[in-house]
This record gives structure tokens, C-alpha cells and sequence, in this order.
């Protein structure tokens, strides 16, 4: 028995051809963004050399009430060093 909710309207190639190219477009974006952001090293200087650990002793500088805060966009992870190497070590 035909469903009469799935009868959409045939797409002309035009329409097929835009819609793929948003379709396949917003997914490379979403992975760029998600895969491939620039996550800078943490610094081999004289404050991060000292910091023992890793997370709560980052965001107490690092987090909001910090001096140093990570921007609004930033992920919340608290496990740094999943994402940030350290200065000098190979990526
Ligand atoms: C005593 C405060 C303090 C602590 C604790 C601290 N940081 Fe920092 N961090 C800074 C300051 C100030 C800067 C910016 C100046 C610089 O490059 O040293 C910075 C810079 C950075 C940067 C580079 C940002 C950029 O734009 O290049 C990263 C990454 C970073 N910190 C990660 C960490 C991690 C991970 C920890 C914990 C292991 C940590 N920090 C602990 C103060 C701190
Ligand atoms: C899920 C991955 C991830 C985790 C976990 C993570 N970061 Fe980041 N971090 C990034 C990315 C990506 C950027 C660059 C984009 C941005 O600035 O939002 C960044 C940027 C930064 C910067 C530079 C911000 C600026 O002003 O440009 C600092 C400082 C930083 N992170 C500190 C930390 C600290 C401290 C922790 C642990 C509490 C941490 N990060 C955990 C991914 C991560």
C-alpha cells in the first residue's frame, strides 16, 4: 500500500545538485572545525614548567575566574593535555 505522506515531489537535478553540495559542504566544515582547529601549544616557559598536574591547576589561571581565560568557544575538557602537546614535543 503506498504511503501518501512519502510521495515528496521528484527534485529537478538542479535542486539534486544543491542540496548535495550543502549536504557534503556543512559536513567537511563540522569535521574542519571539529578535527583540524589549531590547539596551540602549552608554553615551555617558567610558569607552565612549574605547574604540577594537569586540569584544576590549569584553570585556576586558565578558567574563568582566571588570569588568563580560555575564550567562550573553547572546549570544556579540563584533561589539557589530551588536546594541548607541550612546546617542543612532536604533534
Ligand atoms: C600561573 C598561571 C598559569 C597556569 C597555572 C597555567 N597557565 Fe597556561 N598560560 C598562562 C599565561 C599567562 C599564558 C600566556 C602567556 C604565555 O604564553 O606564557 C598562558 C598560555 C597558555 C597556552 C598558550 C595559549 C596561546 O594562545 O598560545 C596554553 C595552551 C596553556 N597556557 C595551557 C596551560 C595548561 C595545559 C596548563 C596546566 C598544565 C596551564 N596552561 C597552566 C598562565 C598559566
Ligand atoms: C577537546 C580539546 C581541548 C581540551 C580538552 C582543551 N583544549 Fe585548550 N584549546 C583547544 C582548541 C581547539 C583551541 C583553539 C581554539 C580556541 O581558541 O577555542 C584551544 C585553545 C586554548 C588556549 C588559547 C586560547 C586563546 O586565547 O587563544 C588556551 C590558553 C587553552 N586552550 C588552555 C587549555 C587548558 C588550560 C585546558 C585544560 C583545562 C584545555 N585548554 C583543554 C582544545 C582543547
Amino acid at each position: 500500500m503506498p504511503l501518501p505522506w512519502l510521495k515528496l515531489p521528484a527534485m529537478s537535478r538542479l535542486r539534486w545538485v544543491v542540496f548535495i553540495v550543502i549536504v557534503t559542504g556543512s559536513a567537511l566544515l563540522l569535521f574542519r572545525y571539529t578535527f583540524m582547529k589549531e590547539r596551540p601549544p602549552i608554553p615551555a616557559d617558567e610558569v607552565h614548567l612549574t605547574v604540577a598536574g594537569n586540569g584544576d591547576a590549569c584553570v585556576s589561571c586558565h578558567g574563568p575566574g582566571g588570569g588568563q581565560p580560555r575564550p567562550r568557544s573553547h572546549p570544556n575538557g579540563k584533561d589539557c593535555t589530551r588536546c594541548h602537546r607541550w612546546e617542543g614535543e612532536r604533534p
